[in-house]
């Protein structure tokens, strides 16, 4: 068990920041908000402190970390090999929530990559990270802040339920604005692919690239096509209780739910806020159907709300549209819910 020491304020308190830089550089495992999720960071080229975000984590070994630089300098420490696809996206979308793979530069641990040959590489857009990046001066190491399985942190009070006693910082400030982890873009080969859908879309970069595509892997129910991504064949982002998911337009969900009976306390549902409306029940809502970027700022916190000592399943609505972040709140909740999915 570890003491771990809650930090807030740490944007008007230099020497809180040189603290944690230093702590950092030691070593130490600290908690920071992003714009996306909360990261779990720890001293990128520094063995001893990847292995101990693992074990805080409780994550298999195989699965990489991302790397989080604060400038283009970091980004020479971990790669030799930036492609001009590779800078226009940086140029387009860093800092900020987008996650380039690059080949790495030998020296770069085995332990951070899981053993591959590439590198994921992010410059996050929110002040804190950057501000804590650049006190450790080093390229820090960060899994998104929750137990391995559970969904992602979006609120101080996540990471306090998942990690306390296993970090040795947590950083609180709830301004976490996204919701959803990074666009994770491959940009090795040829063409830029997506090996994890983020509020980056495949359309924004094909606006700047001309071409692009998702990693066919990731939409497959084949056994032999795996996706690329070594984090997307976990179970992942699962609720406490098994959910089953409904995907339809407004009054066929409706007619179905009211047909099923929706009176079960020990069902928990999580739908959109007009279909809440027309139903007239009560239940968690995943905000408008419209609305998809307010959608994804809860989801996470909205698939923590329901603990298995009140539900035995819950009942979830996901959008059809996989237009902008859509397609990334599909994904999330595709895995969530062990790909279920009931069309009305
Ligand atoms: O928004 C985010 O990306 C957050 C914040 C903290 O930055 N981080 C995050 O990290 O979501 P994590 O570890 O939970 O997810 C990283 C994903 C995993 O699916 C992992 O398999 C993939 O990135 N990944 C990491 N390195 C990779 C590589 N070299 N090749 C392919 N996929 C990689
Ligand atoms: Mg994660």
């Amino acid at each position: 068990m570890k003491k771990t020491q809650i930090i807030e304020n740490i944007m008007t308190e230099p020497h809180l920041l040189t603290q944690i830089g230093e702590a950092l550089k030691q070593g130490k495992t600290v908690v920071f908000p992003t714009e996306t999720v909360y990261g779990l960071g720890g001293n990128g080229l520094l063995d001893e402190a990847i292995d101990a975000i693992y074990t805080a984590k409780g994550r298999p070994s195989d699965n990489p970390l991302i790397l989080h630089i604060s400038s283009r300098e970091m980004l020479d420490v971990l790669t030799g090999d930036v492609s001009l696809d590779a800078l226009a996206l940086m140029d387009a979308f860093w800092p900020g929530p987008l996650t380039l793979v690059f080949n790495k530069k030998q020296g770069v641990s085995d332990r951070a990559t899981g053993g591959l040959s590439t590198v994921a590489v992010r410059m996050p857009r929110h002040p804190i990270a950057l501000a804590v990046i650049e006190a450790a001066g080093v390229p820090i190491a960060a899994p998104s802040a929750n137990l391995s399985g559970k969904p992602s942190p979006t609120e101080a009070q996540h990471v306090i339920e998942d990690l306390f006693g296993r970090v040795d910082y947590i950083i609180s400030d709830d301004s976490v604005d996204i919701g959803l982890e990074s666009t994770v873009c491959d940009v090795t080969g040829n063409e830029p692919i997506i090996l994890r859908p983020g509020s980056i879309s495949l359309k924004a970069i094909q606006a700047v690239l001309g071409k692009g595509s998702m990693d066919p892997g990731l939409s497959s129910i084949d056994e032999v096509l795996q996706p690329k991504s070594p984090g997307m064949k976990y179970t992942h982002y699962a609720p406490e209780v098994p959910m089953v998911l409904i995907e339809g337009e407004v009054h066929s969900v409706v007619d179905y739910l009211k047909s099923f009976g929706v009176k079960d306390e020990r069902i928990g549902l999580l739908l959109f806020q007009d279909t809440l409306d027309l139903l007239g029940i009560k239940g968690e809502s995943l905000g408008g159907r419209q609305n998809l970027e307010q959608v994804a700022v809860q989801l996470f916190k909205n698939l923590r709300h329901f603990k298995s000592q009140d539900y035995d399943k819950i009942l979830c609505e996901i959008p059809s549209s996989a237009e902008g972040i859509g397609e990334a709140i599909r994904n999330r909740l595709l895995k969530a819910a062990g790909q279920l999915v009931i069309k009305v």
